[in-house]
């Protein structure tokens, strides 16, 4: 794909490139986003009704099978074309990761995440008394509707994903990384938003504050966004057709 001069440009004169990825960077590998229709056993669930510490309170085993059926699905996929841009990117250019995706497509393309805003699903803990998990969980190769979490082996509490549920304060270290990884930026950096919808925050707080911050914002989606209109460009396309160009563009 053909991208506009300016583009091509900004990036070429970046001396770092924040990367801030939403749920779009991965649905080109088989991981659906949030706002995709829910599919099967979940189908009449908002997931915002799924993720949230009510739910696991109400009914645990409800909760890990469609955990561990998001689980599965992340570990039989693969990086995509824009992952893999992505990890190229940062040979050529100072570049920073900040995810708000809970799978490790990311680090599976090489790449080096700085924060995992909504933390990881693959990073289990348990519930009561918050000590990691490192066994290995009981996943279901069909979805099903109800699974038991596992127990966790200092105090026989469930074991939960460690991902931040609606509700739920983000990581602290993941936020001051981030908030560090935007003031160093300077006038001339660029910050690429890629495959976020801009209304989850503070995530969708953080394309501002790199405008503040002098940098050139691009979002690269399909579609306009809560975010377009303050963004110097946005680029109509997929990640996995639109980085790998971006890419060619400065290596
Ligand atoms: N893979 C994952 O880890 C995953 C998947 C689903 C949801 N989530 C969670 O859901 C929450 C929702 O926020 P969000 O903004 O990340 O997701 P979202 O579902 O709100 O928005 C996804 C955005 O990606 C865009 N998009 C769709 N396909 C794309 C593609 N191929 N290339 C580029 N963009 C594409 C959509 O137009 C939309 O704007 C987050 O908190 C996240 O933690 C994570
Ligand atoms: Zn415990």
């Amino acid at each position: 794909m053909d991208l506009p001069g300016p583009v091509v440009a900004a990036v070429r004169g970046a001396r770092r490139i924040l990367v801030l990825t939403g749920a779009g960077m991965s649905a080109e590998s088989g991981v659906p986003t949030f706002r995709d229709a829910q599919s099967g056993l979940w189908e009449n669930f908002d997931p915002s009704q799924l993720a949230t510490p009510d739910a696991w309170a109400d009914d645990p085993p409800f909760v890990w099978a469609w955990y561990a059926w998001r689980l599965h699905l992340v570990r039989d996929v693969a990086p995509n074309a824009g992952h893999r841009a992505l990890a190229e990117l940062a040979t050529h250019r100072d570049v920073t990761i900040v995810t708000q995706n809970v799978d490790d497509l990311h680090e599976r393309a090489g790449s080096e995440v700085a924060a995992h805003l909504h933390g990881s699903l693959t990073e289990l803990r348990c519930a009561d008394c918050h000590e990691p998990y490192d066994g290995e969980p009981t996943l279901s190769p069909e979805p099903v509707k109800r699974l038991d979490p596992e127990t966790c082996a200092a105090c026989g509490g469930d074991v939960r994903p460690g991902v931040v549920w609606f509700g739920e304060m983000l990581p602290e270290a993941a936020v001051a990384t981030t908030e560090a990884a935007i003031e160093a930026l300077e006038p001339g950096d660029v910050c690429l938003v890629v495959g976020t919808s801009g209304i989850v925050f503070p995530a969708a707080g953080y394309p501002a504050m790199a405008l503040a911050e002098g940098a050139t914002v691009i979002e690269v989606n399909p579609v306009d966004t809560d975010i377009t209109d303050m963004c110097h460009h946005a680029i109509r396309g997929t990640a996995a057709n639109v980085l790998p160009a971006l890419v060619s563009a400065v290596a």
